[in-house]
């Protein structure tokens, strides 16, 4: 499991590794077709959109290692004004044991983010799922009463909410915390102790902790058929915590796209109503981890690049068309670096390109697209400073 690395590795030259990498990565240059577009983050902050990507500090040469790449350094530099950690702020990184706290390996994220002045996403506060947590969690969990697992979990949200403090403005409190088969709340340790409490207990540490932060549920419910009991769980959780009153400010979509383009079209209503009933209810919109998986598209890279980009941009034209949605990022912006590559490879072996940028950091027709989508969005209120 990614993430936990640097808790088993508190090596201080990974530190020093790093800080050189981003020396480094101040002269680099991205290629020169990069060179002569304006960046996305100044195309989207014309129409007050952030525009950023997760990036990785994981072990060099593994795939969530990005951020330990000068070239994709320079490009992040460059393309973004909002970045988020791929895995080392879950809890699975950040706790290694009861009330242990380890925050080295997000550490030099953040200190880049603060000295290139580009904004900071929290992912996430509590991955409600039994398979992305600790196996201590899990044990403790198991052994303990609801208010002890209330105290616990409000007590790891108030700790890491103050280490981060402002610098994070937007935290994916809860991540995936609904079953996509059944549409039904995932049963987790937290939830067989606290049911859906859980979730009100999650924002409400996190508003008392991070009272300006936005504070957003985060699901990658989507647009096919498949997904309709993950889509109408995700509203049922939303309507049910909107009736309480939990302060939840926004739905993090996280738009890890898939199928065929030709697919997107006839199921763009569904998806719309979907999405209409969530603002509809008075919830903010934001792409959290956006990236196209190309699996079922042909090899050829040409035709594949072309199908990606058509997809990404049918689906930001509609989406960019709510004016509650202000932040882009990416799950990634280099093929090279994908999750999807390792967790989700393509059946022919051939080589998966999910992102703006591929393998020898060039941009694809997916950047264009992207620019091109954020051009044409109207203007609106961007993300509060
Ligand atoms: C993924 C990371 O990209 C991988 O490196 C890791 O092995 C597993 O998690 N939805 C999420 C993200 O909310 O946290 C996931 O990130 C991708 C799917």
């Amino acid at each position: 499991m990614r993430g936990k690395t640097v808790s088993s590795d508190p090596d201080p030259s990974r530190r020093e590794f790093v800080g050189g990498v981003l020396a480094g990565a101040l002269t680099l240059s991205v290629g020169a077709a990069a060179a002569e577009t304006r960046p996305l983050k100044a195309v989207a902050a014309q129409k007050g959109v952030l525009f950023g990507t997760a990036v990785g500090n994981d072990t060099p040469g593994t795939q969530a290692s990005s951020f330990r790449d000068p070239r994709v350094v320079a490009i992040v530099r460059r393309e973004c004004s909002v970045i988020v950690p791929e895995n080392e702020l879950k809890p699975y990184g950040i706790a290694p044991a009861l009330n242990q706290y380890d925050y080295s390996d997000g550490e030099p994220i953040a200190a880049f983010a603060r000295s290139n002045g580009i904004r900071l996403r929290g992912h996430n506060l509590l991955w409600n799922q039994t398979k992305y947590m600790r196996k201590w969690l899990v044990e403790w969990l198991g052994g303990v009463g609801a208010p002890e697992a209330e105290r616990y979990l409000r007590d790891y949200i108030k700790h890491v909410c103050t280490h981060y403090g402002d610098q994070i403005h937007s935290w994916d409190v809860v991540n995936e915390t609904v079953e996509p088969a059944t549409g039904e709340l995932c049963d987790s340790p937290y939830t067989r102790l606290l049911g859906i409490d859980t979730l009100r207990i999650a924002f409400e540490a996190a508003r008392e902790a991070a009272p300006r932060a936005q504070l957003v549920y985060n699901d990658y419910m989507s647009w096919p058929d498949r997904d309709e009991k993950h889509r109408s769980g995700v509203l049922r959780v939303l309507e049910q915590l909107k009736a309480r009153n939990v302060p939840i400010d926004a739905l993090g979509v996280q738009s890890h796209l898939k199928d065929r383009a030709a697919d997107y079209a006839p199921r763009a209503k569904v998806w719309k109503g979907f999405v209409d009933e969530v603002v509809g209810m008075g919830y903010g919109l934001l792409f959290t981890e956006l990236d196209v998986r190309d699996r079922d598209m042909p090899a050829d890279i040409a035709v594949r690049d072309a199908e990606v980009a058509s997809m990404t941009r049918d689906y930001l034209d509609m989406m960019l068309s709510y004016r509650g949605l202000n932040q882009v990022l990416c799950w990634g912006l280099v093929d090279r670096y994908s999750w999807l590559e390792e967790d989700k490879p393509r059946p022919d072996k051939a080589k998966a390109r999910p992102c703006p940028y591929d393998d020898a950091y060039r941009p694809k027709p997916m950047r264009e697209a992207i620019a091109a989508a954020l051009e044409a969005a109207a203007p609106r209120a961007a993300v509060p400073a």
